[in-house]
């Protein structure tokens, strides 16, 4: 696993380096009506430091997560049919780059054909079921060979080769191509069905609200790509937990991130199934507060999070978006696969330097105080029997809204 790098002022000073590198322009295609409405809502909390909240604190029972019965079926009625994000448009520009994915359960093999379109494969090839790409990405060419008897497939996932054909009795290549995965290519992301057979309604899937919204963040213009994976013994409610509120940042992120952000403040806001909560920096406050609205950059102020149902996180700031998926392993294990890509060109140095350091240092928060706080001790003691239940309060909404949401899609599959 990654190494824990950064101490807390190494995260405060790639802080201090983002803010000085921040351009006045913002985020090109950033719809500013929105960034100026979350901009005022988040200006006039700040004072009172609360965020938007519910009107009653909810209690949640031990066994949501440490229950088998409980996780199996929301693996089958939520994680079995839901999308994932296999990456971004830029991380396989090319006809032949291929991305290899495992930890969604289906080992998976994603490319572009010729023609330049999203195929997603089972990794596994038709004869007896070897993976066809063992690197985590790369570049296949025109197709696709088995390193074991080397059976070829081409892009589209024809079969297109088999050696010493005659043994097989000279079968019938159309059917036996690769399996296909349902695969889409939205605003610049690649979303993939989890299981073969399963066949997914985008629009649905995506729903209007946020498919109106992702093409405001530029996703098919970012450079970057970096993924690791990060494996915790917690169940995955308790990983998604720690990503849908600011409250303990005065607290668990004293001293880093809330140098320069407003805890205990945020909007909350749901896209159809999806949520979106946005935090602030103090500067918008000292700052863009005392500015004149027409000359408003909001996004340079503000961190727009996206959770896409269930277990999706995307942060956007000015520079760059942080990707943390979190995969269900077991009740009591998850893996969260944290990506990062720069909204800054790269082939500047000081960019490509500014994009190792916070990669380095989200990397390092969240497995420094995130997870160990709200995942592995707090799973421990709720495993043992010695918590029955825990508490989220009214300003922890967006906790509450998944929490529903989640029982709410287990009761309309059972
Ligand atoms: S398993 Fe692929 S050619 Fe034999
Ligand atoms: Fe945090």
């Amino acid at each position: 696993m990654f190494k824990l790098k950064m101490s807390d002022s190494e995260v405060v000073e790639i802080m201090t380096t983002m803010t000085s590198r921040l351009d006045g322009k913002g985020i090109k295609d950033a719809n500013h009506e929105t960034m100026v409405d979350l901009a005022r809502r988040l200006i006039a909390m700040a004072p009172e430091g609360h965020p938007e909240e519910t009107d009653t604190y909810l209690e949640v029972d031990a066994a949501q997560y440490t229950d088998p019965a409980i996780f199996a079926a929301e693996k089958r009625a939520i994680f079995d049919r839901t999308p994932f994000v296999a990456g971004l448009s830029h991380d396989i520009p090319k006809p032949g780059d291929y991305l290899r994915i495992d930890d969604f359960g289906t080992p998976t093999l994603v490319t572009r054909n010729k023609a330049g379109e999203i195929k997603a494969y089972v990794n596994a090839c038709r004869h007896r079921g070897a993976a066809l790409v063992y690197d985590d990405r790369g570049s296949a060419g025109a197709g696709f060979t088995c390193p074991y008897h080397a059976w070829s497939y081409d892009l589209d996932g024809t079969l297109k080769g088999i050696s010493c054909n005659s043994s097989f009795g000279d079968p019938e290549k159309s059917d036996l191509g690769l399996v296909p995965l349902d695969a889409t290519e939205r605003h610049g992301i690649i979303f993939v069905a989890p299981k073969a057979g399963l066949r997914i309604d985008w629009d649905e899937f995506i729903g209007p609200k946020l498919d109106a919204e992702l093409p405001h963040w530029g996703f098919d213009k970012l450079q970057g790509g970096k993924v690791a994976p990060i494996p915790l013994d917690g169940n995955w409610k308790l990983v998604l937990e720690t990503f849908l509120e600011s409250y303990h940042f005065n607290y668990a992120h004293r001293d880093n991130l809330a140098q320069y952000y407003n805890g205990n403040v945020n909007t909350v806001d749901m896209l159809g199934r999806h949520l979106r909560t946005a935090t602030s920096l103090k500067t918008i406050v000292t700052e863009l507060a005392k500015q004149p609205v027409e000359d408003w950059v909001p996004e340079n102020y503000i961190h727009v999070k996206y959770v896409l149902f269930p277990g999706t996180v995307m942060i956007n700031t000015p520079q760059v978006l942080e990707f943390y998926q979190i995969v269900p392993v077991t009740v009591d294990k998850s893996v969260v696969r944290h990506a990062s890509y720069s909204r800054t060109d790269l082939s500047d140095p000081g960019n490509a330097a500014m994009y190792e350091r916070v990669w380095e240092s989200a990397h390092t928060v969240v497995q420094k105080q995130d997870f160990p706080y709200g995942v592995t001790t707090a799973h421990a003691a709720l495993k043992a029997g010695g918590l029955s239940k825990v508490l989220f309060g009214r300003n922890e909404w967006a906790l509450q809204i998944m929490h529903k949401e989640i029982r709410k899609a287990v009761a309309a599959a059972n």
